[in-house]
């Protein structure tokens, strides 16, 4: 039988994976930053199994190709970073180690957990009140703040929403100048609704809020139960809420305050960017990922919440077999069984530790402010947002959004680069978000180079 196979040659196999891992990262210079997908001949499900030897060769003849050099340098779309070699180490073992990083009952693992989240908030300058958890992405992460905050909100209302539901209850509104469209897929999940979401003002020239409007509509509300969605790092523009203002309005009114600083967070870490953080410490929650500027790989992200009682009333789950305790992770978080997702993030603070970040978000921020400058140089594109952190929004000019995609399909096929579309203010945009430990000045030399080589090829 195959699986017995395998067994006898289990070194024989993880050799092989490793040589697959060596060469994939060994392409990453040469192979295209993104790949435009082809449909491929399905698979059928063996009767006799390939094992794993036969598996793996398989897959890579097959699929191999099809792989974008997603944690190269010239990666920039989403906001997602590559992986650290500290991480990827850390990656590896996670699997190999397959512990159930839940309940504390069989593994030090809860209390590795525990001591990232205390080196993570280390890096971030929050205080120890912040009770914090691993979840798979900052989609997750937002979810988990968010019923946090619904337990709240419904409380004051008289309703404890993890036994009752929302039945009954009225809307809860939820307000914000540009909320992440994460946080509009969590108020669906969560049964809010994502249209209790109300967008208000924004400063001028700005995607960030206007905390008048905030402190207005907090008025007008009446003492009604809200929340206030702050966004530390706008995705389009990386632009900030001014956080110190809406925790002020939030103290006053009594409204949860939330900071969605997936990858804004980490503006801590540098000192010339950490002011746009002013006011984080008075957040009821706060959210980061791990897999953008940390640098780990996929399935990573922290919630940081200062109300551990009412976030174990939602997410507490009771059965004999999973034993008892106060301190059990899977009361704080939606999965009962979970990743050792720990491992990555430790490894990696720990091999590079504050000054590795600090150097790494501060180079991020330098080579968008130089792509920035190089946008406005050229004569295809225009700068549509400052330059505030690591995201450049941008467009090309004249293009309506049929010509913009062609450019964005050209600028694929070329391979240099890979960046997403956006709109802002009405105008079909491009951006690139710079996270990766090992982008340099010349990428950002040969990018802006393929952006002039493709911008032509669709003039
Ligand atoms: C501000 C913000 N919040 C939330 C998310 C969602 O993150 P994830 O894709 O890890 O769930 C993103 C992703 O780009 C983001 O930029």
């Amino acid at each position: 039988l195959s699986l017995q196979q395998d067994q006898q040659c289990f070194d024989d196999i993880l050799e092989a994976a490793h040589a697959a891992a060596l060469a994939f990262l060994h392409s990453l210079p040469t192979r295209p930053a993104g790949r435009i997908p082809h449909p491929l001949p399905p698979d059928m499900l063996p009767e006799e199994g390939l094992g794993a030897m036969q598996a793996l060769t398989t897959f890579r003849a097959k699929y191999e190709a099809g792989l974008s050099a997603s944690p190269g340098p010239r990666y920039l779309g989403f906001v997602t970073g590559g992986t650290t070699p500290a991480a990827l180490a850390g990656d590896w073992l996670v699997s190999a180690y397959d512990q159930n990083a839940t309940s504390g009952n069989d593994s030090t693992v809860p209390e590795i957990e525990r001591a990232t989240v205390s080196l993570l908030r280390a890096l971030f300058n929050l205080p120890d009140t912040y009770e914090g958890v691993f979840v798979s992405g900052a989609t997750m992460a937002n979810f988990v703040a968010l019923a946090t905050a619904r337990q709240c909100a419904a409380e004051r209302l008289g309703c404890d929403v993890s036994e009752q539901g929302l039945w009954g209850l009225p809307p809860i509104p939820v307000l914000g100048g540009s909320p992440h469209a994460s946080i509009l897929k969590a108020l669906s999940m969560l049964g809010m609704g994502r249209r209790c979401v109300e967008i208000l003002p924004h400063l001028p020239g700005r995607v960030a809020v206007d905390p008048r409007a905030v402190e207005q509509r907090l008025a007008a509300l009446q003492g009604t139960p809200a929340i206030v969605i702050a966004s530390a790092g706008e995705v389009n523009t990386g632009d900030f809420d001014d956080l110190a203002a809406l925790a002020e309005c939030c103290a006053t009114y009594g409204a949860w305050l939330h900071v969605d600083g997936a990858f804004g967070l980490y503006a801590a870490c540098d000192p010339a960017h950490a002011h746009l953080l002013h006011g984080l410490d008075a957040a009821d929650s706060i959210t980061a990922d791990g897999h953008k500027w940390l640098n780990v790989p996929y399935d990573s992200a922290f919630v940081f919440t200062r109300h551990r009682a009412l976030q174990q009333q939602v997410f507490k789950a009771t059965a004999a077999y999973l034993g008892e305790g106060s301190n059990q992770i899977h009361d704080l978080t939606p999965e009962d069984s979970r990743r050792f997702r720990a491992l990555p993030a430790w490894m990696t603070l720990m091999a590079y530790g504050r000054s590795g970040y600090r150097e790494l978000v501060a180079r991020c921020c330098s080579l968008a402010h130089q792509f920035g400058q190089g946008i406005e140089r050229a004569p295809s594109f225009e700068l549509l947002s400052p330059v505030s952190l690591n995201i450049v929004c941008f467009s090309l000019r004249g293009a309506d959004a049929a010509r913009r995609d062609q450019f964005l399909e050209a600028l694929t096929a070329d391979g240099t680069v890979l960046l997403t579309p956006t709109s802002f203010a009405g105008k079909p945009a491009l951006r690139a978000a710079f996270v990766n430990w090992s982008t340099s000045t010349e990428d950002v030399v040969k990018i802006l180079e393929a952006l002039e080589r493709c911008a032509r090829l669709v003039a």
